[in-house]
Order: structure tokens, then C-alpha cells, then sequence
């Protein structure tokens, strides 16, 4: 195999589209292999530009607008790294020759939960939650009957949790209809989901060629309003449940094709093992992936595109905490305890340059047997602060504020945010004499 010098007439070239932290990563790793790498957002200087030999600014939902940048670029590779691209212009490059990793069609599936959610379930009967479709608020209230509350209610285009909400009972409906409606994305069809009350949550990283495939060790999360916040490797479990994850995760992927990894999400309850989705490219709970593999997510993705062996050694135990800021910041600016930067704790600052409230800004990265990197990861990022030196404290409150924020008022609020929380399942009487445990003690149980 030949591999390139970049900014030569025959250089091996990457068109990202998408230039966030997943693909900031996977341009560095394209980059140590001499590849050229072009990054696309719709806003400037996204992280991935940072990292670029070139980066364009567009809507990356304007076909024309795509194909020009393809046409311009000739890329050898085309990676979405995001939803939000026009899958026209994906079928139109690929009709030209281009290469879309990892193929057109799956990034079209993957994209849409109708389209992934009948072809895993109905075409490859992979065991999912039970699941409708529809476009009124009556059928939404006919769904729900049928499937019985609580029910999970989605927009079929959106992602990050926006537009999702658990409805508990028919008096939920409504609201949860309105709020799928003000999401963005393509809010006009919904799928109504039967609420798995699943022990805990997997994703399984699945590198894949047309020779390999590649599984990494299961890694776990907690997702909070529909984002992940904290995440582990490896998530222990049983060996029989651990093979059926496998099983399905190769059935996905085989079915998908192309090259490159995949994030495949997984629900486990007990011996069941459910499909809920898949994304065709670097998951954002595999950042662990950076300090607990010898190749992370990113290499074995830009690997699998290449067509190289998927190796990769398992160097350690591991965790991340995703730090998400609170309020707006033009200039959004680090305030950081030094023990984060420990013999086996580190952070990544995406470089994003603009915070805005929600809006994941670093990721604490900590070495170690899970549990335990789980407790340090969420100890360092309570010491992260961030605030804009023009404006004074994140949401223009002073930085000692904020510390506050952090503490009690913060666990507060997760448990009142929790998804799978309030009402979720009676108090039991010894809950109810006690606080509730907050979202992270509740998960932390998945260790015991
Ligand atoms: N049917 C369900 N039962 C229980 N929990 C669910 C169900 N569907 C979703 N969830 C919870 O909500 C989280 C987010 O849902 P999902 O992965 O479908 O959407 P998303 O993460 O917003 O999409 P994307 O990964 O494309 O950003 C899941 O990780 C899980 O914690
Ligand atoms: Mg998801």
C-alpha cells in the first residue's frame, strides 16, 4: 500500500464534513499519516479548521453548496462528521466516483430514525424497543395507548437529545408533541418509543473493512437531556450479554458496509440486549478512547478508511467527563485547578470559539480502573471554570459565582433533569425519607 506526502498532485485527501472535536481528532490522526485534510462547518475557525490544510465555510444542507467543495477539492475520502449534511449531495458525489465513508446509503439510514430503525429491526430483525410512527398529535395519543407509558417521544431527524422528551401519561402528550415540533430538523414525523428501563446503557465501538472486523472493549455512559456527560471503559459485563452486543453490532455494521468505525448504541437489561442506534463515524462517549487504547476511535477510523490492519492494544481502564459550559462567551476562557493535569488525568479544549449555554467545550480524559476514573473524572471537571474576561463570569455572572454553581446547586439540578427520573418510578418509603440520589449515585450502581 502507498501512502502520501499532503499538498502534492497525488496526495491521499480528506473532506470533512463536520468540523467539531470528534473531527478535530480525526484530522490530527489523518495528519500524522501525511494525509491532506480539508475541514467543512458552517461556522468559522470550528475545531477542525484549527487542525486543517484548508477549511471552507458553508450550509452543508445546500446540495450545490457541497458539491461545489467536491468538485473544488477532489477528495480522495468524503467523512460526515455530523447529521446535518445534505444527503443529496452525498448520492450526487458518490454517482460521480467519490468515495463517501462509509457509503452514501448507510449515512442516508443512519441519519433518519424511521429509515434505521425499520432496517435494523424489520430487514435485519435486530431486537429494538417497540416503536410507532406519526404525524398528529392523535396518533401520537393512539401510539402511546398501544404501547403503554412511558413512552419515548423523538422527531425522526434530530439529534443531541433535541426535540426528545419521556411522556408518563396521557397528560404529557401534548407537551411532548409541542416539543418535538420546536426542534429543529425535519420535525414533521415522530417516532413513539416504548421506554427500555434498561439496567445500563453501552456504546460498542465497531471498526470494520472489507477484511475486519474490529470490536473495542464496551464502553458506558450516562447521558443527561439526551447528551452524554460522562462515559467509561471497560464496561463490565456478563460474557453471554457481552457476545449477543457483538453479534448484533456485527449485523449492523455488515449490513451498513463501507469503511470505518461505528458507534453502536446498546440498551442491556438483564440478558436482553437492544438495538437503539447507530453512528457511521467516531462516537462522542469514545473520547475515552484517546487515553485507553494505543489506537483511539479516531486512528482506527482513519485506519479503517485507508484499508489498514485494525489492531489496537487496550493500555488501560479509563474515563471522560464532557465539560459543558453554562451561559454565552464570546471569549471563552479557561480557569483550570492544575491537578487536572495529573500522571493520569488530562484535558482536551475543543477550541470552539464561542460558548453558548449546553455547548461542550473540553472533555477531562483519566486513566485508571473504571470506577474509580468515573469519580476522578467528575471531581476534576467540577474544577473547571469558565468565563469571558470582557464579560465577567459565564451568563455574565462572576467567575466565584459560578463555583457555586458547580456544587450542590448543580447536583440539584441534575436529579430534577435526570431523563429517566421524576415520576419515572414511585419513590420507594426509604427513598422518600432520604434525598434522592442524584443521576450520578443512581449510575454509579451499575458497578456493584
Ligand atoms: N426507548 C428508550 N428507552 C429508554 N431510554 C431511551 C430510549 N430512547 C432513548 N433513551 C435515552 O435517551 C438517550 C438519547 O436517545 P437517542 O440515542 O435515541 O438520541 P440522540 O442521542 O439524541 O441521538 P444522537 O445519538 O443521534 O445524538 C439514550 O442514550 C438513552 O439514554
Ligand atoms: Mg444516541
Amino acid at each position: 500500500m502507498e501512502l502520501t506526502t499532503p499538498l502534492k498532485h497525488n496526495s491521499i485527501k480528506f473532506l470533512l464534513l463536520g468540523s467539531g472535536e470528534l473531527g478535530k481528532e480525526v484530522a490530527i490522526e489523518a495528519q500524522r499519516l501525511g494525509i491532506e485534510v480539508v475541514a467543512v462547518d458552517r461556522y468559522p475557525n470550528a475545531p477542525a479548521h484549527q487542525v486543517a490544510h484548508r477549511s471552507y465555510v458553508i450550509d452543508m444542507l445546500d446540495r450545490e453548496q457541497v458539491l461545489d467543495v467536491v468538485l473544488r477539492e477532489r477528495p480522495t475520502y468524503i467523512l460526515p462528521e455530523i447529521e446535518a449534511i445534505s444527503i443529496e449531495a452525498l448520492f450526487e458525489a458518490e454517482r460521480l466516483g467519490y468515495t463517501v465513508i462509509p457509503n452514501a446509503e448507510a449515512v442516508n439510514k443512519t441519519m433518519n430514525r424511521k429509515n434505521i430503525r425499520r432496517f435494523a429491526a424489520e430487514e435485519l430483525g435486530l431486537p429494538t424497543s417497540r416503536y410507532r410512527f406519526v404525524t398528529t398529535l392523535e396518533g401520537l395519543r393512539e401510539a402511546a395507548e398501544e404501547l403503554g407509558f412511558p413512552v419515548v417521544v423523538k422527531p425522526v431527524m434530530s439529534s443531541s437529545g433535541h426535540g426528545q422528551s419521556i411522556a408518563r401519561s396521557p397528560e404529557d402528550l401534548e407537551r411532548s408533541w409541542e416539543q418535538a415540533k420546536e426542534a429543529r430538523g425535519d420535525a414533521s414525523e415522530l417516532i413513539v418509543e416504548e421506554f427500555i428501563d434498561f439496567d445500563y446503557e453501552i456504546t460498542l465501538l465497531t471498526a470494520r473493512t472489507e477484511r475486519e472486523t474490529l470490536f473495542c472493549e464496551p464502553i458506558g455512559h450516562i447521558q443527561q437531556d439526551g447528551d452524554y456527560i460522562f462515559s467509561w471503559q471497560p464496561m463490565e459485563m456478563g460474557r453471554k450479554v457481552e457476545e449477543r452486543a457483538k453479534e448484533i453490532a456485527k449485523t449492523i455494521t455488515d449490513g451498513l458496509g463501507g469503511r470505518g468505525i461505528f458507534g453502536v448504541e446498546l440498551f442491556i437489561k438483564g440478558d436482553l440486549v437492544f438495538f437503539s442506534e447507530v453512528s457511521p463515524r467516531p462516537h462522542d462517549t469514545g473520547m475515552v478512547t484517546l487515553v485507553t487504547q494505543s489506537q483511539s476511535e479516531f486512528a482506527l477510523h482513519v485506519r479503517a478508511i485507508l484499508g489498514l490492519p485494525l489492531g489496537y492494544k487496550q493500555l488501560s481502564g479509563g474515563a471522560s467527563g464532557a465539560y459543558k459550559a453554562k451561559g454565552d462567551l464570546q471569549v471563552p476562557t479557561f480557569r483550570i485547578d492544575p491537578s487536572i493535569f495529573g500522571r493520569e488525568s488530562s484535558l482536551r479544549i475543543f477550541g470552539k470559539p464561542e460558548a453558548h449555554g449546553g455547548r461542550r467545550m473540553a472533555v477531562v480524559l483519566v486513566m485508571g480502573e473504571p470506577k474509580g476514573a468515573l469519580e476522578k473524572a467528575r471531581e476534576l471537571v467540577e474544577k473547571i471554570e469558565l468565563y469571558d474576561p470582557l464579560q465577567g463570569g459565564e451568563g455574565g455572572e462572576s467567575p466565584s459565582l459560578e463555583k457555586e454553581e458547580g456544587g450542590e446547586k448543580a447536583q440539584e439540578r441534575e436529579v430534577q433533569e435526570d431523563p429517566r427520573g421524576e415520576g419515572e418510578e414511585p419513590p420507594t418509603s426509604e427513598e422518600s425519607h432520604q434525598e434522592r440520589p442524584t443521576l450520578f449515585q443512581r449510575f454509579l450502581k451499575v458497578f456493584q
